[in-house]
């Protein structure tokens, strides 16, 4: 069945869809978006999501109620497109006016979304795990705020895939651990998961959120507290991404050193597992 786009009320083919050249979201960035999954045709946490844009919305002063029905446009989006393994691709930009770095007020919000096929990672590479490459986090100081301005992620995104990697781990100037290029970060540390707390230095993932109740009703402990590049070199038993895509991806080596015996760990499979019966539970599918 079709990939379709939805722009300010009408859905049509992708290749259809387009925006003026005077959008603020195309000028400064000047948007918000969520990537959600459909397992089955039925999208996973799309209220967590589009509570995520609200929050985001509220911090840069975006009038999203003006966006219209979020909800019923993604559910109609999935509907209409009958994808089963796919992605929505949410994105709504301040609106359109002649390009000036003053917020202008009243502005009809431009409302995009696609719907697009995945091809699901396959098993093996789950069972292989992946390596990262670690790359200072260069994005800006609200990191908490899933805003477009994408830039540094997509180089170190393509600088850490060209090395060979699965993603890059960004870190913070004093050698704290902040997140993926498109992902939340964790480690294993004395049997406890560890990962940075979900404040303004990092996207508060709903993969994340999925992956510490899975941590709960598996009663393995976790602390949402920083980490250094070195702990992570020198204490960490096994280290794992979340994000839509990968659910929890395993880390078997960062900058090139294994991380523990250089396999994917058991607390990541573990996790992983529990994840997608999560997915199962909400979807009916997985
Ligand atoms: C910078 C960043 N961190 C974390 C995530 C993971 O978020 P989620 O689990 O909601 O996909 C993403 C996803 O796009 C991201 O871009």
């Amino acid at each position: 069945m079709p990939e379709l786009a939805y722009l300010n009320g009408e859905f049509m083919a992708i290749e259809e869809a387009m925006v003026p050249v005077e959008d603020r979201g195309l000028q400064f960035g000047d948007s918000l978006y969520e990537v959600v999954r459909l397992y089955g045709g039925e999208p996973f946490r799309l209220g967590p999501h589009l509570d995520r844009m609200r929050r985001g919305a509220e911090v840069i002063g975006m009038d999203l109620a003006a966006a219209g029905d979020l909800d019923e446009i993604m559910q109609e989006l999935a509907l209409r497109s009958n994808l089963d393994t796919a992605f929505l691709y949410l994105q709504v930009t301040r609106g359109v006016c002649p390009r000036n770095h003053l917020i202008p007020e009243d502005l009809d919000p431009t409302v995009i979304a696609t719907a697009r096929k995945l091809e699901a990672i396959p098993e093996e590479k789950y069972s292989r795990g992946s390596v990262a490459f670690t790359r200072p986090d260069l994005r800006w100081a609200r990191r908490d705020v899933k805003a477009t301005t994408l830039l540094p992620n997509i180089m170190s995104r393509s600088e850490a895939i060209k090395r060979g990697g699965y993603d890059a781990v960004h870190y913070e100037e004093d050698g704290t651990i902040t997140e993926g290029s498109v992902s939340n970060f964790f480690c294993v540390i004395d049997g406890v998961i560890r990962t940075h707390p979900a404040n303004e230095r990092i996207l508060s993932g709903i993969s994340r959120a999925t992956v510490l109740e899975c941590a709960e009703d598996l009663d393995i402990p976790y602390r949402e507290s920083p980490f250094s590049i070195d702990e992570l070199m020198e204490d960490a038993t096994e280290a794992f991404f979340s994000d839509t895509y990968s659910e929890v991806m395993p880390v078997t080596h960062v900058d090139g050193e294994g991380i523990g015996d250089g396999a994917p760990g058991p607390i990541a499979q573990r996790l992983r597992a529990a994840f997608r019966d999560v997915v199962r539970r909400e979807t009916g599918s997985a």
